[in-house]
C-alpha cells in the first residue's frame, strides 16, 4: 500500500490498495506463500526479564511470534485454542482481510472454543501491521494475545511493539532499553506498533529522522525532522528511518515512559520535544485514485458521553449520535462507493476511532484541510472537541467494526458497524 499504489487503480476497485477482494482473498486451491499455527493459552509466563505475568500466550510467549511477508503473499495462520476459556479470536490490525478473515468474534466468526480451531486466509499488502485477540478484547490484548505483522522484503528492518503488561511499559516483550546493534552511517527503519490503549509519542535523541510511513502506508515525500514528537496512537503504526551518525554516536528512540529502544552504543535520553509532528502537513500531496468530493454516502459520527443502560447496567457510557452500541445504527454503503465521513469529539476524553477492512484518507481536522502527503490511517486519534473528515472506498464487501481503541471504551458504547448493503 505504498504512495505510488494507490495511483495505479486503473480498474474497479480503486480503494486504498486499488486491488479486488478476489485479490485479497486469493484462490482457495492456491498454497499459502507463510503457513504457521498460533496456539493461544491462558496462563502465567515470564517477561524476557524474567518476571513471570498473567496473561494470554500464542505459542506460549507474548507477544506472539512475529510474522514476516512480503507483499501478494498468501499468510495462512491456524489458531489453535488450547486453554482460553472465553474463547479466542484473531484479527489483522491495519490489514485489508477479505471480511471473513477479519476475526471479530460475533460478527465475521464465532470465538473459537477450548479444543477449537480456525484458519485466516489472506493476501498481504506491505506495511508494518499486527494482529490481536477481537474477543473479550480489553481482557485478551491487554493481557498480551498479539504480536507483530510485517510485510517487507527487508529482514533487517527493527521492529518496537510497545505493549504494557501488569503496569510495566515494554519494547518487544522486554522491560527496560531494548538494545539493536547499528553499524556508523547505517539506514535503520524503526517499526512502531503501539499495541497499548493509550496514545504514545516516539521521539528520537542522537539523530535526525525522517517519518516514511504510518499506519502501513508510505508517506509521499516525507522530509527529515529532528527534535520533534511523533503521535501514535493507540493500534496505530508509525516507521521511522534513522541514519546512524558516521561518528559512530548511538541513537536512542524513545517510546513513550521510560521504554525506549538503543541502536548502536545508545544515546543519552533527552526530554520530550516541545514540537509534535502534524501528518496533515507533513511530506507532499500526490495524485489520488478517487475523488474524495464525489461522496457517494456521507456519515457523521457525533462522540459523546451520556448516562444510559449498556448490558442492564446503568452508568455513563460513550455514544455515537447518542447512541450506545448495539443500539447505534449501522452505517450502511455499496460496493463502490466513496464515502465521507465526519468524526467528531464532544465526550470529554480522545478516542482512537479504528475502522476495520479499510483505510481512509484524513481530508481535514478542524476545517483546516491537509496539506502534505495523502494521509491514510487505519487508527485516528480525534482528541476532545476535535473535528475530522475522512473518505474512503468501499471495496471490501462485509460487516466491519468501526471502534475505540481504547478497549474498554470500545465495549463502553464506542462500537458502530459499516455494512455493504
Ligand atoms: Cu485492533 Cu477491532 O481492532
Ligand atoms: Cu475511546
Amino acid at each position: 500500500a505504498g504512495g505510488a499504489t494507490h495511483n495505479q487503480a486503473a480498474h474497479a476497485h480503486v480503494g486504498h490498495s486499488g486491488r479486488s477482494v478476489d485479490a485479497l482473498t486469493a484462490d482457495p486451491a492456491r498454497p499459502p506463500d507463510v503457513a504457521l499455527t498460533l496456539t493461544a493459552r491462558q496462563e502465567r509466563f515470564a517477561l524476557a526479564s524474567g518476571r513471570k505475568v498473567r496473561g494470554y500466550t500464542l505459542n506460549g510467549q507474548s507477544p506472539g511470534p512475529v510474522i514476516r511477508a512480503t507483499a501478494g503473499q498468501l499468510v495462512q495462520v491456524t489458531l489453535i485454542n488450547e486453554s482460553v476459556p472465553d474463547g479466542v479470536a484473531l484479527h489483522w490490525h491495519g490489514v485489508d482481510v477479505p471480511n471473513a478473515a477479519d476475526g471479530v468474534a460475533g460478527v465475521t466468526q464465532d470465538a473459537v472454543g477450548l479444543g477449537r480451531t480456525h484458519t485466516y486466509r489472506f493476501v498481504v499488502d506491505p506495511g508494518t501491521y499486527w494482529y490481536h485477540s477481537h474477543q473479550v478484547s480489553h481482557a485478551q490484548v491487554v493481557g498480551g494475545m498479539l504480536g507483530a505483522l510485517v510485510v517487507s522484503p527487508d529482514p533487517a528492518d527493527t521492529l518496537a511493539l510497545v505493549h504494557v503488561y501488569d503496569g510495566i511499559r515494554t519494547v518487544n516483550g522486554q522491560e527496560g532499553d531494548v538494545r539493536v546493534p547499528a553499524a556508523p552511517g547505517q539506514r535503520v527503519r524503526v517499526r512502531i506498533v503501539n499495541t497499548d490503549n493509550g496514545r504514545m509519542s516516539a521521539w528520537v535523541s542522537g539523530a535526525p529522522f525522517t517519518l516514511v510511513a504510518i499506519d502501513g502506508t508510505d508517506v509521499h515525500g516525507p522530509t527529515e525532522v529532528r527534535d520533534v514528537a511523533v503521535p501514535v496512537t493507540a493500534g496505530a503504526r508509525a516507521d521511522l528511518s534513522i541514519s546512524m551518525p558516521a561518528d559512530g554516536g548511538g541513537v536512542r528512540v524513545h517510546l513513550g515512559g521510560s521504554a525506549a529502544l538503543l541502536l548502536g552504543a545508545g544515546a543519552p535520553a533527552v526530554p520530550k520535544p516541545a514540537a509534535e509532528l502534524d501528518p496533515l502537513g507533513y511530506g507532499t500531496p500526490a495524485a489520488l485514485a478517487f475523488d474524495p468530493e464525489r461522496a457517494d454516502r456521507r456519515f457523521e459520527y457525533d462522540i459523546g458521553r451520556r448516562p444510559g443502560f449498556l448490558d442492564g447496567k446503568p452508568g455513563l457510557w460513550w455514544s455515537i449520535n447518542g447512541h450506545l452500541y448495539p443500539d447505534v445504527p449501522m452505517f450502511t454503503v455499496a460496493e463502490g462507493d466513496v464515502v465521507r465521513m465526519r468524526i467528531a469529539n464532544h465526550s470529554g476524553e480522545a478516542h482512537p476511532m479504528h475502522l476495520h477492512g479499510h483505510h481512509a484518507l484524513v481530508l481535514s481536522r478542524d476545517g483546516r484541510s491537509a496539506t502534505g502527503s495523502p494521509w491514510w490511517v487505519d487508527s485516528l486519534d480525534v482528541g476532545n472537541g476535535e473535528s475530522y473528515d475522512i473518505a474512503f472506498v468501499a471495496d471490501n464487501p462485509g460487516i466491519w467494526m468501526d471502534h475505540c481503541h481504547n478497549l474498554p471504551h470500545a465495549g463502553e458504547g464506542l462500537t458502530a458497524h459499516l455494512m455493504y448493503e
